[in-house]
């Protein structure tokens, strides 16, 4: 039991801190179609086959690589491993499939 504490406290300043992480690492050559059904689709399941509904300031690659990769508060989680041309493509795919809002 003892061992355990630091882990169960490290957990606790996670969840305190309001971020969630996910491990999530995508295969080498997965495509962005495949990383979002792996990674994203739990959460954002397709509706009408768009993957999620964007607010007007997130219908841009750059800030939704922002939100991939630094997640929000409790509810989105950050995915510290995708990066580079993953990010980017998943990215891409996310503003291709998506309505705006
Ligand atoms: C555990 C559930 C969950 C997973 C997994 C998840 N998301 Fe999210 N995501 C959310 C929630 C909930 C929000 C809304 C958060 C908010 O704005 O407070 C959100 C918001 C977003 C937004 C911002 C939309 C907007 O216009 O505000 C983007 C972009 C996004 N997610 C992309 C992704 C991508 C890409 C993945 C896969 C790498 C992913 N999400 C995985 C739950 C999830």
């Amino acid at each position: 039991m003892k061992k355990k504490l630091p882990l169960l406290l490290g957990c606790m300043l996670i969840v305190l801190s309001g971020c969630s992480r996910d491990k999530y690492m995508p295969n080498a050559g997965a495509t962005p179609e495949v990383i979002f059904k792996e990674a994203c689709a739990k959460c954002h399941s397709p509706v009408n086959g768009k993957v999620m509904a964007l607010s007007p300031e997130m219908a841009n690659v750059d800030a939704i690589i922002e939100r991939v990769r630094n997640g929000k508060g409790f509810a989105m989680p950050a995915f510290p491993n995708l990066m580079g041309d993953s990010v980017e493509g998943l990215a891409q795919y996310v503003l291709e499939n998506s309505a705006t809002k």
